[in-house]
């Protein structure tokens, strides 16, 4: 980037004398043809015809990408028929880089091109738990830019593989609540730019349509019987999505509600039941994607109608349980969705409404054979899926719901 004043590039039309700036910033006095002084103008411009050139290129790749994509499928849960009520999960681990997180990292990377903020040469930096990083490293080789994820050092190793197939580089840290520092600790030793996904997902995402998750999910259900859900559960990592998903709603005077399930290990839960943004918690999640140990700035609690904690055994049992009914594995924060989406439709079964519920289905399972798929993983950890597999089982097959799970 050039920095130069150009007040001495001017034509000066009209003028006596071309104005100039004094050192200080201040303009320098000068003599117009009537008399009296004229104080010229204070004139930066900092344009640079290169790195314009490079931004449209740059932004050019990364609408070029979302043209080639298509949408991502809306899959039904099979439910017994005579209970009148239909489960849908929204598939987005059909992206390009396998999560919903694909979304996210576009719209991140538009936001910083577009402010200025990503800039030829420069590295992005990101705190992530991973799939945020997978789909930032991605757009990154697209554009040019070098990429670091800062992650905690349980990430998965799939994840990790999966960053540097796409040609970013991990950065390991021990506690996860010092990924932010440490990500804007490197980007200021680098020059780089970072992203900072906690604090921008709900501000780089477009709302109130653009083909975002919300809007993609009622096109879809345009031809359901039910095409206005009850209730459209999301989980939270960065807030973004439910962010998204109950603005949305909002905006355009739907009655669905918005029901965000929080993991163990995580604050959102405690920070929302108590209305306190200061909520902290003191591990990590250890269904890796969602669940803080801070309530991040781009959750936004106020759109949100209902939270509930989910033991992270039951999250694992759902997600198994998602294998059994559909045939497809998919990471632990998919199961901590549809445990919540079950209990919801257990409800609706129980006051004999009829209707429908959405869930997402955020990202596959491959990414975590050696954890949520791990039988010796469980047992290391002390997680005992048995009891909510059997919860599970039950309500599938009579509808019931135990009063205690
Ligand atoms: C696998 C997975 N599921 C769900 C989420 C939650 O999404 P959001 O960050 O929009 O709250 C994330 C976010 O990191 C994730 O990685």
């Amino acid at each position: 980037m050039t920095r130069r004043d150009s007040a001495g590039e001017r034509d000066g039309a009209g003028a006596a004398e071309a104005a100039t700036t004094a050192g200080d910033g201040t303009a320098a006095g000068a003599t117009a043809a009537g008399g009296g002084e004229v104080r010229a103008t204070v004139d930066v411009d900092r344009s640079d015809a290169g790195y314009r050139a490079w931004l449209k290129e740059a932004v050019r790749k990364v609408q070029a990408d979302a043209n080639r994509s298509a949408d991502t499928h809306l899959l039904r849960f099979p439910l017994p028929e005579r209970w009148g009520i239909d489960l849908y999960l929204k598939d987005e681990s059909t992206h390009p880089t396998g999560s919903l997180k694909h979304r996210l990292a576009r719209s991140l990377f538009l936001y910083g091109l577009c402010n200025g903020w990503i800039r030829p040469g420069k590295p992005v930096i990101e705190a992530s738990s991973g799939s945020t990083a997978v789909s930032e490293a991605y757009f990154a080789k697209l554009i040019g830019v070098p990429f670091i994820a800062v992650m905690p050092r349980t990430t998965s190793a799939e994840k990790c593989r999966l960053i540097e197939f796409h040609g970013g580089r991990c950065h390991f840290v021990d506690d996860s609540r010092r990924l932010y520092e440490e990500s804007a600790d490197l980007a200021a030793r680098t020059g780089g730019h970072y992203m900072d996904q906690f604090t921008y997902a709900e501000r780089a995402t477009d709302w109130r349509g653009n083909n975002n998750i919300a809007e993609s999910i009622y096109q879809q259900l345009r031809l359901e019987r039910y095409p206005e859900p009850a209730w459209i559960v999301a989980t939270a990592g960065t807030g973004g999505t439910s962010a998204t998903v109950a603005r949305y709603v909002r905006y355009m005077q739907y009655d669905t509600r918005i029901c965000v399930p929080d993991p163990e290990n995580s604050c959102f839960f405690d920070g929302w039941t108590r209305d306190d943004p200061e909520a902290r918690s003191e591990h990590g999640s250890r269904i890796e994607g969602i669940g803080r140990p801070r309530m991040e700035p781009s959750f936004v609690p106020g759109a949100v109608d209902r939270m509930m904690k989910v033991p992270d055994a039951a999250s694992i049992a759902a997600v198994r349980a998602l294998e059994r009914a559909i045939g497809r594995k998919a990471g632990g924060s998919t199961g901590t969705g549809l445990w919540s989406a079950l209990k919801i439709v257990a409800e609706m079964v129980a006051a004999g409404s009829q209707g429908s519920v959405v869930t997402l289905l955020c990202d596959p399972g491959d990414r975590y054979l050696d954890k949520y798929y791990s039988d010796a993983w469980l047992s290391r950890q002390g997680l005992d899926i048995a009891p909510y597999t059997v919860t599970l089982d039950r309500f599938l097959a009579d509808g019931v719901w135990p009063d205690s799970a």
